[in-house]
């Protein structure tokens, strides 16, 4: 599916792999560094139909290759971390939800059915990032990869001209990008860590992070697939994150039935893969009217909890 752009070159530049041997190990679900690195020699060798001397050969040359990773201290990760921003949600409950807003250096995954405001908060927290820090912004700008087509200018006017902001300085620093199929989506990824050498962003939506990859990887034969792309997608948001100590925020529909939702973990799409990788998993659901509830889930330093906020013509309030 797709045209993996991005991964081929990767494990086409390995030594040892020719062209039938890096297809047959992308049919086999291994279309990355990374997974060739952490594989067995037997399990490569079976998947690629070589010899296991030379799948060993493989994998000691993909280990080198491979970004595996560098140990930190204590005190180097402390200190990375007393630089962790926070962009205010525009509701004082949500915010205390949050433990203060959105927190950058991490992942915030809002899920919930449609209607539940994901693409509303999207929307807010676009507008919030600009604001001062002593209110709640990062004086940054925010990139958008929007892949249904549900972003509008519109919106961020009402929202801007309620904080008495002028609207046009707020777009003009809104970088929104949309994404026709799950490849570009991914590839988008990649030019916004490129951008942002120049671009002073700290935000990163991504809304909706599994719609496309819902659609096109259809069925169980594809399910392997599509969680090692939505794998390496969300390792791709991770390292813009790290690398702009920026908060990034993407979204995923799922059915409102809990049953189906909580029974299955293969239905809220990415389920594990995405729900490991996100930071923060915020469960939003409808209430009356204009009501809605957030609830914390899975968080690594906060308590479990719910807030309840409004989606207002002004934007996203208490
Ligand atoms: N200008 C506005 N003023 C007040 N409320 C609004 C305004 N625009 C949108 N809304 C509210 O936001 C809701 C839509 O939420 P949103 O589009 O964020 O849902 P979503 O979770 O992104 O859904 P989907 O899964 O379909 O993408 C509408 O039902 C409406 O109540
Ligand atoms: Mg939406």
């Amino acid at each position: 599916m797709g045209s993996e752009i991005g991964n081929v070159r990767e494990i086409d530049q390995l030594p040892g792999v020719g062209p039938a041997t890096a297809e047959k190990l992308r049919e086999a679900g291994y279309s990355d560094l990374m997974s060739i690195a952490v594989a067995s020699p037997r399990e490569l060798a079976e998947a690629a139909e070589i010899g296991e001397s030379t799948a060993s050969k493989i994998i000691i040359n993909a280990r080198k290759l491979a970004d595996i990773g560098n140990f930190e201290t204590g005190t180097v990760l402390m200190e990375k971390r007393s630089k962790i921003g926070k962009i205010t949600t525009g509701s004082k409950m949500f915010d205390e939800l949050l433990g203060g807003g959105f927190e950058t250096q991490s992942i915030t995954e809002l899920f919930g059915e449609f209607g539940s405001s994901k693409t509303q908060i999207a929307h807010q927290l676009c507008v919030n990032v600009q604001l001062p820090k002593d209110q709640g912004g990062l004086e940054s700008h925010a990139f958008f990869i929007d892949t249904e087509n549900t972003f509008r200018p519109e919106r961020i006017v009402q929202m801007a001209e309620a904080y008495s902001l002028d609207p046009d300085e707020v777009l003009e620093k809104i970088h929104v990008a949309r994404a026709y199929n799950s490849s570009h989506q991914m590839l988008l990824v990649e030019k916004v860590i490129d951008l942002s050498k120049e671009i002073p962003a700290r935000l990163l939506i991504v809304d909706s992070l599994t719609a496309h990859f819902r659609a096109e990887y259809v069925g169980r034969g594809a399910l392997a697939d599509r969680q090692q792309k939505l794998n390496k997608h969300m390792h791709d948001l991770l390292r813009w994150s790290d690398l702009n100590n920026g908060a990034v925020c993407v979204t995923n529909q799922v059915s409102s039935k809990p049953d189906t939702f909580f029974g299955d973990p293969t239905r809220p799409i990415g389920g594990h893969i995405v729900g490991h990788t996100a930071t923060f998993r915020i469960y939003l659901r409808k209430s009356k009217g204009p009501k809605r509830i957030a609830r914390l889930i899975d968080s690594p330093h906060l308590p479990e909890g719910e807030a309840v906020f409004t989606v207002t013509e002004k934007g996203i309030r208490d």
